[in-house]
């Protein structure tokens, strides 16, 4: 069916394809149409699907509660195509009452891209039955300092695990609507965020800062977000380079651009020109200005039909995804409060565990003292976009409240008063202690009277809560500490004295009875850092909050620290459990391969403890021969492994030459270079914890 409509205000009639037509069509005939739309409409259509528009009670409401409703963007009733409708994440969806999960850097100590693509299936079906089709929550900025303020939204240092659980947040959440992939790229500092130039070569570019945005590219990503910083003198929803030369040009994405929000649009003419296809929330720089651009001939009407086509091939895409089971019975539901839950467990990462303290028996515990305020405060995350507010929050003192069981007494203390903590820690079996930070210290700056969020400076805990550690850990040597936050956090100076501690992140709205069911020993702790915690800020990259200009380097975390021969605190990828798991026969499937070739790496891994508990098996690889400077060893394959006690099982990754393969910027491309290449297997980054190693040629 067609439409004949008025062309281009001239007075010509045209006959155009219909929305509803475009839909009906697959494939190659899809687009088509969609080019023939795209032909048929006027300077104005186009520009109308090119910018989100608020209205002015909008703007307004959203200033006491951001996200209130999905923010709109192209809607054109003419025409019958519906709008973008975009809502926030990682951690769940921001609007109304949603699930809460724990934050992206929790779920990334999970390293389970099965249980991701389930968690972001969740938010989809979440998003969808409140009116959205369009989810912002999948945010895979590289953690090149533990200090950043929006650590908690990404999934941690490495860029082969950014890509892969930003891939499965991409199939899961797609399955029901729109992911945006954000924010592109080199968004890693928030207070400087609207002007900072981060200046970086192009190999470090490459290599560090783009492979895991690539990684969800072909997953089939729909949208990216630009980021509000400059990369190398171009504010990102400008510059070329990144836009449209290496995303849409080099990766072939065939996704819509947008713009982060307010002051992610700086220029007309340099937005069109630079590859931007939506500016978000409203048309400032878009809108009129635009089609005066245009009109003026600064900006060719081509690339206006390029920007149009990427948006009306996604709408068409997701017109028609999903089940159609949405509505509210499906937000905060019990299946996802249970996943929520699932992914708080495997998230927690066990960092010490002197004298197998924990697992707390509760039968031989007749008293357990509490304290410090985060144990009763429900501590999911900052306050700023990626905000969620669900029904409830179980805190760590009410899931050991609930686990405790009827012999056992708990008991409270906030720990404003040490000597008094300290007392009930004195009287008690055993004592925990709750201790980080709250959305106060860390998150998305926002704006207001008192400080909110922002970048962390300095990485240690409170004066006051090392005081409370250091009074507590006197009065009862059996003191755990349950540590909140949502990236590192500096341990040297207290946790000697501590035999046991628990990195529990945001841990979501079920957070606290992960929590309690990994001190009682219900649950056995599988999670792995996903990101250096270092001993002091000699381990970090310089970082400077306020800087206008700062320089990204090749090197950051586990890379930095290999390069220098220094040992953090806690390495990448480590974790201990209540079981020991031990590795043995590597098996490489071959020990030459061509360039365009790959290889087998097996390994078998047992459970030699007790417990059941499940290991993330880690695969690095070295460049031990190689011309350029090259990392020690780089993360490139890992799984997720259930084990029985005394089972064992075998495990195997496939390794591709071009995954090892460098940029040689000065060519301009990925090189694989024929030398020897060493294979790690194991349990962390750390030498001593990958015992398995072999080597292979490129030839
Ligand atoms: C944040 C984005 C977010 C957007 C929309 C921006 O301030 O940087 O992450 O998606 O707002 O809420």
């Amino acid at each position: 069916m067609r439409v004949v409509r008025k062309g281009a205000g001239k007075g010509e009639v045209t006959s155009i394809p219909s929305w509803e037509s475009v839909l009906r069509a697959e494939g190659e005939e899809r687009e088509r149409l969609i080019k023939e739309l795209v032909r048929g409409m006027s300077v104005r259509q186009k520009v109308n699907q090119m910018a989100g528009r608020m209205r002015a009670w909008e703007m307004l409401v959203s200033l006491i509660r951001y996200n209130f409703r999905p923010f709109r963007a192209g809607e054109d009733r003419r025409l019958g195509i519906p709008p973008l409708r975009f809502t926030d994440g990682p951690r769940g969806v921001a609007l109304n009452r949603s699930t809460c999960f724990p934050v992206s850097m929790a779920r990334g100590a999970t390293w389970d891209v099965d249980l991701e693509e389930r968690v972001a299936e969740a938010m989809a079906v979440e998003a969808r039955s409140q009116g959205a089709d369009f989810f912002g929550g999948v945010c895979v900025n590289l953690l090149r300092h533990p200090g950043w303020g929006r650590a908690q939204e990404t999934f941690g240092e490495d860029p082969f695990l950014l890509g892969e659980m930003g891939a499965a947040m991409v199939r899961g959440a797609q399955k029901h609507l729109m992911a945006c992939v954000k924010h592109f790229a080199c968004n890693s500092i928030e207070e400087s965020r609207f002007y900072v130039d981060v200046r970086v070569d192009e190999r470090t570019l490459r290599e560090v800062y783009l492979p895991h945005f690539r990684r969800c590219v072909e997953e089939g990503a729909a949208a990216v977000m630009s980021a509000y910083n400059r990369v190398n003198g171009e504010y990102c929803a400008h510059n070329a380079h990144l836009l449209r030369d290496i995303l849409k040009g080099e990766w072939g994405f065939r996704g819509l651009v947008m713009s982060d929000f307010v002051f992610g649009t700086r220029d007309t003419v340099k937005a069109a020109l630079g590859g931007l296809d939506v500016e978000m929330p409203h048309a400032v720089f878009f809108g009129r200005r635009l089609v005066r651009a245009v009109r003026r001939g600064a900006v060719p009407e081509s690339l206006l039909d390029d920007a149009v086509t990427r948006i009306l091939r996604q709408k068409a895409r997701f017109a028609r995804a999903g089940t159609g089971d949405y509505g509210p019975h499906r937000v905060a539901c019990r299946e996802h409060a249970d996943l929520a839950l699932e992914a708080a467990r495997k998230g927690i990462v066990l960092l010490k565990n002197e004298g197998g303290l924990l697992p707390l028996e509760p039968g031989k515990i007749g008293k357990l003292a509490v304290v410090g305020k985060l144990a009763d405060l429900p501590n999911i995350g900052d306050r700023g976009s990626s905000r969620v507010r669900p029904p409830y929050v179980v805190t760590v003192l009410q899931g050991l409240r609930d686990l405790a069981g009827t012999n056992t007494e708990v008991i409270y203390r906030d720990g404003s008063d040490p000597s008094e903590a300290a007392e009930a820690a004195r009287s008690a079996d055993a004592c925990i202690a709750v201790v980080g930070l709250t959305g106060r210290d860390e998150g998305e700056a926002m704006p207001g009277p008192v400080k909110l969020g922002g970048d962390r400076e300095d990485l240690s805990l409170r004066m006051r809560d090392i005081v409370l550690l250091e009074t507590i850990s006197m009065a009862n040597p059996r003191c755990a500490v349950v540590l909140e936050g949502g990236s590192a956090i500096i341990t040297s100076g207290w946790r000697e004295r501590i035999p046991a501690v628990l990195m529990a992140w945001y841990p979501g709205m079920e957070g606290g009875r992960a929590v309690a069911e990994v001190i009682f020993g219900l649950v056995n702790p599988s999670g792995k850092l996903p990101l250096t915690f270092p001993e002091g800020n000699e381990q970090l990259p310089p970082f400077d909050k306020k800087a206008r200009s700062v320089e990204y380097g090749y090197y950051h975390g586990y890379r930095l620290l290999d390069r220098k021969g220094m040992r953090p605190a806690f390495p990448f990828g480590f974790g201990l459990s209540y079981t020991t798991y031990e590795y043995r026969s590597l098996r490489l499937s071959a020990e030459e391969i061509p360039a365009d070739g790959s290889l087998t790496v097996e390994a078998e891994v047992s459970n030699t403890g007790r417990r059941a508990g499940e290991e993330v098996v880690q695969l690095y690889v070295g460049y031990p021969a190689s011309a350029v400077d090259r990392p020690v060893k780089e993360l490139k394959g890992f799984l997720r492994v259930p084990l029985e006690p005394g089972e064992s099982r075998r495990v195997t990754f496939t390794l591709r030459a071009e995954d090892l393969a460098y940029y040689d910027d000065r060519a301009g491309r990925w090189v694989v270079e024929r030398t020897d290449y060493d294979v790690y297997v194991g349990a962390s980054s750390a030498l001593e914890d990958l015992p398995l190693r072999g080597s292979f040629r490129v030839t």
